[in-house]
């Protein structure tokens, strides 16, 4: 997928006070008001109430988030309904988003408005991403996709149950009724999905019968006379679209996530939870949390005595996104990251007091000038509140440091102390995770229950219809089955008073090498890196060169002696693409996993999305030296395939971190082998070429 730079929106307000587009020179709602339009033309017409009674879950889709009124008057119907779906999920697609500020300053009916404050607490910084709001305790879940319709529909995984077409007037905004955007969204439909829109062109009512749609016209409100609804009934089904290995295994209660009741005993977790999670590393905690969120029960297997005590176990790590001319998958991939831990942190911060900041971090930058890291901020219209060029004095302004570059100030970046994170985050699990430490896992068995995971006697620690590798390496026991490599990683620290005459600085600086602010009067500062290297012990030619990269960071007049400093060492394992691995585990490595498993056969090999996967078995691994910020993405991630939830990534960035790309880059390189042979076995004719140029 494109990125495009968000454009935020240019709002004015007639006499009234209806809200007006500049750009598109049309109201945003009927002068009748919002909430009335929303709850007529969509919450009714879409039988919102009686629809997603008793359900599991609940999936809207909305083309044009606007001022939020639609989304805020389904959150309040959700609250209000005893009958409610236990999860609501509504997606919403929106090209000019408001600023936080305006998006607070909109006057709403008094009953939206404490959501409406909740909403603009939460509002993201207005990247071309698909943001993740959850809010009720998870029990409602906002996907927001900043960006053009046409681009991003394409991009969704999800089954929607609702569709509220809610563009500009057709004659003044014709992208958001374009018939192809109705084909797109027949492919996300559910059986039955229902459709509304205050709409009752005739072109609409047309191209939504022709993906599908069984189209008929409702009364009007508020000084229109018709409007349209229709429900999803195809004459022919749709080809369903290819989900990876999506597995769909429901709550193990109705009620709302986080109410007492909702929470198993921690005796039921251990004896028939429906997902084993092995390692409980910071990758293994986050889908422990995500999974409860859900109301999905986990048992955590940890070979260590403790929680996050091998390549999570450092004092401190960095999170933050990168810039990048094109913005390509890497990029995109950790801004998403980024945008999911700055939540993930604050949230351990105020809920556990995790030591931690998500108020910014800099990167120093030494091979652009501050020019042309402008141009790159201009040309991906990048807002301030994810990050911003400055040059050095503003840095070090911030940095409390001299700082000797231009810097990227990534503004809801941060640190935290990723013991602590990963500890918050089986805590919010509460009794819905359990967790078995000292524990090794080492084999996999098909089994009734789907999977089985035995210790080395080979004796049965529990089974379920859901493994999750979360072991680092992706693997149980012996070498790994992914192309992934180990890397020795020392991380410095010293006695902040060491420093001196310089301190500390306030925030996280980042560069070659990174250093954090001080905690409990130590500065971390690292980390070396050194591939395929096993040796576990501190090295002094480590600590110097951590140190010597301390002091060009920070202008460190006077390095401390070696023997002042403390260190520790820490594994990472990474990919050659420098992406994590996370997703289904595809039919064929399973079979190299799983003694007596037989793979399915995969129809395609060019994409990863048609490659066979192992039922109910994924990874999250190779998170290389950004696991804090993937951890914390790739759960939202991985709860969401394993729920049947709608995925909280665009389908181009699934592709990127989807365990099945080396097998599809494998095809891709043995086709190209074969082409180029049987292109050099053909003779070209001698002679012009029919229809070439010289014909
Ligand atoms: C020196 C250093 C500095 C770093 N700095 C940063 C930073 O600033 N920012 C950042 O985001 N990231 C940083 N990282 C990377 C980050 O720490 C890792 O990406 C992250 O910790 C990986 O988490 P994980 O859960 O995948 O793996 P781990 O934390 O290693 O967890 C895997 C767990 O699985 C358990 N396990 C393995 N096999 C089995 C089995 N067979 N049975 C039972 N249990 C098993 C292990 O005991 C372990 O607890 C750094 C890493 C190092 C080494
Ligand atoms: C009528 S308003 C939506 C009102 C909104 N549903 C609410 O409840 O407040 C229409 C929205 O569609 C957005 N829009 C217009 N063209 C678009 C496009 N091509 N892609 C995505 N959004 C678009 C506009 O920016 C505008 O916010």
């Amino acid at each position: 997928m494109k990125t495009t730079p968000i454009v935020p929106a240019r709002i004015v307000f007639d006499d009234d006070g209806t809200p007006r587009s500049v750009e598109y020179g049309d109201v945003y709602h009927p002068r009748s008001g919002a909430l009335a339009q929303a709850r007529h033309v969509f919450l009714d017409g879409d039988a919102l109430a009686g629809c997603w009674r008793g359900k599991d879950r609940f999936v809207v889709l909305e083309t044009g988030f606007g001022l939020g009124n639609n989304f805020l008057a389904a959150w309040a119907a959700w609250r209000a309904d005893p009958q409610r779906c236990r999860q609501l999920h509504f997606i919403s697609i929106e090209a000019s988003p408001p600023t936080r500020a305006t998006l607070a300053s909109i006057e709403r009916d008094a009953s939206l408005t404490p959501l409406a404050a909740e909403l603009a607490r939460h509002w993201p910084p207005l990247t071309c991403n698909l943001h993740r709001i959850a809010v009720d305790g998870g029990g409602v879940e906002l996907l927001l996709a900043f960006g053009a319709v046409d681009a991003w529909l394409p991009q969704l995984v999800a089954e929607v149950d609702a569709f509220f077409l809610d563009g500009f007037a057709p004659a003044r905004n014709p992208a958001m009724w374009d018939a192809r955007l109705f084909k797109a969204m027949a492919r996300l439909a559910a059986p039955e999905a229902t459709l509304a829109t205050w709409s009752a062109a005739r072109a609409v009512r047309d191209g939504l019968r022709s993906a599908g749609f069984a189209v008929e016209n409702a009364p009007g409100s508020g000084g229109k006379r018709d409007i349209t609804r229709a429900r999803f009934a195809p004459r022919f089904a749709p080809r369903a679209s290819p989900r990876r290995g999506s597995t769909a295994i429901a709550a193990t209660s109705s009620r709302g996530p986080g109410t007492a009741e909702a929470r198993p005993s921690a005796r039921d977790a251990a004896v028939d939870a429906p997902v084993i999670i092995v390692g409980a590393g910071l990758a293994g905690c986050a889908l422990a949390r995500a999974l409860a969120e859900r109301g999905i029960r986990s048992l955590v297997i940890e070979r260590g005595s403790g929680i996050a005590e091998e390549g999570s176990g450092n004092a401190v790590g960095l999170f933050h996104g990168v810039v990048h001319p094109g913005d390509g998958r890497h990029a995109r991939f950790h801004r998403a990251a980024a945008l999911a831990a700055t939540a993930a942190v604050r949230a351990a911060v105020l809920r556990h007091g995790v030591r931690g900041s998500a108020a910014g971090l800099l990167r120093v930058e030494t091979g652009r000038t501050l020019v042309e890291m402008q141009r790159l901020v201009d040309a991906q219209g990048l807002p301030v509140d994810y990050v911003e060029a400055i040059d050095r004095h503003a840095a070090s302004r911030l940095a409390g440091a001299r700082l000797s570059s231009p810097a990227w100030h990534f503004a809801n970046a941060g640190w935290v102390d990723p013991r602590g994170l990963a500890r918050s985050w089986l805590a919010d699990a509460g009794a819905s995770a359990r967790s078995r430490l000292g524990c090794t896992a080492t084999s996999l068995h098909r089994s009734e229950a789907g999977w089985e995971v035995c210790d080395p006697g080979g004796a049965s620690i529990a089974a379920a219809p859901i493994v999750v590798l979360c072991t680092g390496d992706g693997a149980l026991a012996g070498p790994s089955p992914w192309p992934i490599r180990r890397q020795r990683g020392q991380l410095s620290g010293v006695a902040s008073a060491e420093l001196a005459p310089i301190e500390a600085p306030r925030l996280p600086v980042a560069g070659a090498g990174y250093v954090a602010p001080a905690l409990d009067g130590t500065v971390w500062f690292g980390a070396s890196s050194a591939w395929d290297d096993d040796d576990p012990a501190l090295r002094c030619r480590d600590q110097q060169q951590n140190l010597d990269r301390l002091a060009a960071l920070l202008g460190l007049p006077e390095p401390p002696a070696l023997d002042r400093l403390v260190g520790r060492v820490g594994f990472r394992w990474a990919t050659d693409d420098r992406l994590p691995i996370i997703g289904a585990v595809p039919a064929s490595v399973a079979e190299r996993m799983a003694p007596g498993f037989v793979a399915a056969r995969s129809p395609r090999f060019d994409q990863p999305r048609f490659i066979a996967r192992a039922p109910g078995l994924f990874v999250s691994c190779a998170l290389g030296s950004r696991g804090i910020a993937s951890a914390a993405f790739g759960a939202e991630v991985l709860a969401a395939a394993i729920t049947g939830a709608p995925l909280p990534a665009e389908a181009d960035l699934l592709d990127a971190i989807d365990p099945a790309r080396f097998l599809t880059r494998g095809f891709r390189r043995d086709e190209a082998a074969r082409q180029r042979l049987a292109a050099s076995r053909v003779q070209p004719p001698v002679g012009p070429i029919a229809g070439s140029a010289g014909a």
